[in-house]
């Protein structure tokens, strides 16, 4: 009864699960006021089919069987594909022990799933992209009306102001498929939030977020501990820190409260020349009050700055209520999708 008075915010997930993607899904499962429609993967930790049976296998932890799974882009548009098996482990979820039989979608693709849902909710439904952009990008080709078909995306992705982490200058999300991202970037939606390497780098879990999701004893919250003790490992080697950033909840958070963060209005563009720099995220940022040339596509909302109190307790808060909220009605379950078997998905 109490649902009903709980205005929910369709989302779709497009993710390559993946460490911290599957704490973006603990962390939306979390929150009542999110229905989280449908999930879509694409090839970047690891394959599209792995993130697709991650995503499924934490979706089942969580007790939310009723959220379809699709498989989505195996390759980059244009580039070979690559993994992260040295971040995210061999299995992209730190080869912890999951149930995995679980079921996933593959007659249709994640593009053709988010253009369906996106024409049968014009204007409400709203994309957390938090791997490479291809699924969005082929959306984009197969509808062109996407972006007003849909009310907002943010995407993890890129590093305007910073260095990257992929490489020097390009951060993975975006050098996973530079293409992708810049037919994404420049593809004028209502509202587009670039959560990058900017902000998302400086989302290191405090020693009271960590004991605060130590002291859960759900099994969301205990699949959380599982995930950030592996994601800190990494970073515990690589960065010298005993904790891990959430790089991809970051993205979720600012779609939901867009007031935990400033914003550059910059337009994007990605470098995809071969070399050095490919995948590198550009802005024109110089401040000139006159005689700025005229952006070459419209600006997105790039964050720069973060209310990381806010942001890192609204983080803490959706751990703790993961699992607990009620499946949703009428939507398609996984009875009798396609079984997906495979792997590698290669
Ligand atoms: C991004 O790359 C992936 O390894 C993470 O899941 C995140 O989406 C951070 O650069
Ligand atoms: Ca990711």
């Amino acid at each position: 009864m109490t649902e009903t008075a709980i205005t929910r915010r369709r989302i779709v997930l497009d993710c390559d699960t993946g460490l911290d993607d599957t704490l973006t899904l603990i962390f939306l499962s979390g929150r009542p006021d999110v229905e989280l429609v449908a999930v879509g993967t694409v090839h970047g930790n690891v394959s599209a089919v792995q993130g697709a049976l991650n995503s499924a296998a934490v979706l089942k932890t969580l007790g939310r069987t009723d959220v379809p799974v699709t498989v989505g882009a195996r390759h980059p548009l244009a580039q070979p594909v690559q993994y992260s098996a040295k971040v995210h482990g061999s299995d992209g979820l730190g080869e912890i022990p999951i149930d995995r039989e679980v079921r996933v979608r593959t007659d249709i693709s994640a593009a053709e799933q988010l253009v369906r849902l996106a024409r049968q909710h014009p204007g409400e439904l709203e994309i957390i992209a938090t791997g490479p952009l291809t699924n969005i990008a082929l959306a984009l080709m197969i509808e062109p009306e996407l972006p007003n078909l849909i009310a907002g995306i943010a995407v993890m992705g890129g590093a305007v102001t910073v260095p990257g982490n992929n490489t020097p200058w390009a951060e993975s999300n975006i050098k996973h498929d530079p293409e992708a991202a810049s037919l994404v970037f420049s593809a004028g939606w209502r509202r587009c939030v670039l959560a990058g390497l900017d902000v998302t780098l400086t989302t290191w879990l405090r020693s009271a977020d960590l004991a605060a999701i130590d002291a859960l004893t759900t099994p969301a919250g205990r699949l959380a501990q599982q995930i950030i003790g592996k994601f800190s490992a990494y970073f515990s080697v690589t960065y010298g820190r005993q904790s891990c950033p959430i790089h991809d909840p970051t993205a979720a958070i600012l779609l939901l409260h867009p007031e935990y963060g400033e914003y550059g209005r910059w337009s994007v563009q990605v470098e995809l020349a071969p070399g050095l720099t490919r995948g590198a995220t550009l802005a024109d940022r110089r401040p000139f009050v006159a005689n700025k040339p005229a952006p070459p596509h419209p600006p997105i909302e790039v964050a720069t700055r973060l209310d990381l109190d806010r942001l890192l307790e609204c983080f803490v808060a959706g751990i703790r209520a993961a699992g607990t909220a009620p499946a949703q009605q009428g939507q398609q379950g996984q009875q009798g999708q396609q079984m997906e078997k495979e792997v590698s998905g290669d």
